[in-house]
């Protein structure tokens, strides 16, 4: 006997969908019949593509979250923001210095900050936005690296923010700035780069190319393996 699911209403653009409860907002979405192009992408919880606001029935408070790891609820109603029109400034990494005059000069508006908390408060991934934009005030670069790591730019504090800061784009500044000219350098790696380019694998590497498929599994059999 097929077992039957008591499935929960949701509505889409305003429309009513009865989807099955154990789905992700993306997945109802689909099983309702749309054919996602956009505000999608990796369906990992990685890319921010499909960021998503909500709110459930007779309860004021906008919730925020990615279509792609929100299980539904009864009652919800969503919308989508799959692009936020933030500001974005150009710049050439090679030619800006990681201080805090490069942050104020290409997003003067970052003074403008009210910390508010609403950003941190829309974050899917849970980042201190708010502290992260005040270290950005302070030109702190490494710190807004650190806190805006897990950043995936899905828009949501922006959307959010009454002072119409483009919160995501000054923290991918900071790690740009960070990565290229303040994380520590890897020594080991430096050596073995060096080590690659003076040659000292080319015969190794050379002889590994001539093998065929059975010669490359005899050789990955007959590795060294850690104990
Ligand atoms: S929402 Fe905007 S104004 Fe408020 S703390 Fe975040 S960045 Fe600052
Ligand atoms: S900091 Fe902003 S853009 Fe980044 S994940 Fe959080 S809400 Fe999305
Ligand atoms: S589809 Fe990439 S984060 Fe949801």
């Amino acid at each position: 006997m097929t077992e039957r699911i008591d499935l929960i209403p949701i509505f889409i653009m305003g429309k009513r969908y009865d989807v099955p409860p154990s789905l992700t907002i993306m997945k109802a979405m689909e099983w309702a019949g749309y054919t996602l192009i956009r505000g999608v992408g990796c369906r990992g919880g990685f890319c921010g593509a499909c960021a998503t606001v909500y709110r459930i029935k007779d309860d004021p408070k906008l919730y925020f979250g990615l279509a792609c790891q929100t299980v539904v609820k009864p009652e919800m109603y969503l919308g989508q923001i799959p692009f936020f029109p933030a500001k974005r400034a150009s710049y050439d990494i090679t030619q800006v210095k990681p201080e805090a005059a490069t942050l104020f000069k290409l997003y003067p508006e970052l003074l403008r900050c009210l910390g508010c908390g609403a950003c941190t408060k829309a974050c899917p991934q849970e980042l201190n936005v708010k502290g992260y934009m005040a270290a950005a005030m302070r030109g702190d670069i490494a710190l807004v690296a650190n806190l805006s790591f897990d950043c995936i730019l899905c828009g949501l504090c922006a959307a959010r923010c009454p002072a119409e800061e483009p919160q995501y784009n000054v923290a991918i500044l900071s790690r740009r700035l960070y990565g290229r000219y303040m994380a520590p350098r890897s020594e080991h790696l430096r050596q073995r780069v060096d080590e690659i380019e003076t040659g000292n694998y080319t015969a190794e590497i050379t002889a590994l190319k001539a093998l065929d498929r059975n010669g490359l599994v005899e050789r990955y059999k007959a590795r060294d393996i850690e104990p």
